[in-house]
């Protein structure tokens, strides 16, 4: 059945688990998505960007998603709008079906601006506003996504030359996050702790004090009532990577956030952890395999199968890892 984002998370926090947020794009990310919440029995966050929608259409996600519940009916599912960007981008994906809206306003309209803090809270709240009254969870965003490795922000800091940001300016601060939940009343609330966007985090192996635990602690000790989301949450496993490369792909040496550092994080009040990238790298290794091993091969389903069990084996794996398994 449908659920918004409020009440699962409601629920994760009260038993203490984490809920994996999986980008979807077309009908063999969500199936494989849903088998392997069936095959674990976990609840099911389902996303989809500004991308997704303009690929898939939203009718078609829409349709794709409805018919996902009534196959899954034991299975709570929640639809969100990962990164929406402006308040009409939230209000039309609530008109196309979706149970959960992200406002992310650390962008001004144009998209590349950083916007002001006054900008988000503002943007934020009147999303929040309307969402609510019509049953919708909403989540927002607040600090700058980046990784405190290179201590660069991902989006336009206008540092990006001259070197890195301090910790403190690339990190969610604590006081601020109590007053923009208080000014805008969202439900969950993406923090910037160290994670980034993308397969290329880490330029090595990270070591155990990679994400910030100390500022997920300070915020969850201000926030109790708000469930904190990690962007930038996959892990880019080796594995996943040698496929890729073993057959013809050509990725750099790369390295994500370690499941145990999710893990910690859950632990300190994280509830939404977003995954696009391994389900990617996963779906995409598979293609090349077949691609590289079947040569004469043109039937879409002899890479679109073994793409899916690639994806359902990587989402039942973090379903365990995060304890939604057995959840549903
Ligand atoms: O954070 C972005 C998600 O990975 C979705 O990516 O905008 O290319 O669909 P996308
Ligand atoms: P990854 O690129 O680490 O998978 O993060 C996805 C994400 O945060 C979507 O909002
Ligand atoms: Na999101
Ligand atoms: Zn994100």
């Amino acid at each position: 059945a449908f659920i918004t984002l409020r009440q699962l998370l409601d629920d994760a926090a009260e038993h203490g688990y984490g809920v994996p947020a999986f980008n979807i794009n077309n009908m063999e990310q969500l199936l494989a998505i849903m088998a392997a919440a069936d095959r674990t029995g976990a609840p099911v966050i389902i996303q989809a960007s500004r991308g997704a929608r303009a690929y898939a259409n939203d009718i078609m996600l829409r349709r794709m998603v409805e018919a996902a519940v009534e196959m899954y009916p034991h299975i709570p599912l929640c639809l969100h709008l990962d990164h929406g960007d402006t308040p009409a981008t939230c209000l039309s994906a609530i008109q196309g079906g979706f149970t959960s809206v992200m406002m992310d306003g650390s962008l001004e309209a144009d998209g590349k601006t950083p916007a002001s803090y006054d900008y988000n809270v503002a943007v934020t709240a009147r999303v929040a506003e309307l969402s609510h009254a019509v049953g919708v969870s909403v989540e927002g965003e607040l600090g700058c996504l980046g990784s405190l490795e290179t201590g660069h922000g991902e989006k336009e800091d206008g540092h990006g030359a001259e070197g890195r940001l301090a910790r403190e300016q690339l990190l969610t601060d604590p006081d601020q996050a109590r007053d923009f939940v208080a000014r805008t009343g969202v439900d969950a609330l993406a923090v910037a702790i160290g994670t980034s966007h993308g397969a290329y985090k880490f330029t090595r192996a990270p070591t155990g004090d990679i994400l910030a635990m100390d500022v997920i602690r300070a915020i969850h000790e201000r926030l109790p009532g708000t469930h904190l989301v990690m962007h930038g949450s996959s892990s880019v496993p080796q594995e996943l990577q040698d496929i890729f490369n073993q057959f013809g792909g050509a990725m750099p040496q790369t390295w994500g956030v370690p499941v145990g550092e999710i893990q910690a994080g859950i632990r300190y009040g994280v509830r939404k952890i977003n995954i696009d990238t391994d389900c990617r790298i996963a779906m995409v290794g598979q293609f090349r395999k077949v691609a590289a091993q079947k040569r004469g091969e043109f039937d879409p389903r002899a890479f679109l199968k073994p793409a899916m069990a690639a994806l359902t084996a990587l989402c039942a794996q973090r379903f365990e890892e995060f304890n939604t398994a057995g959840q549903a």
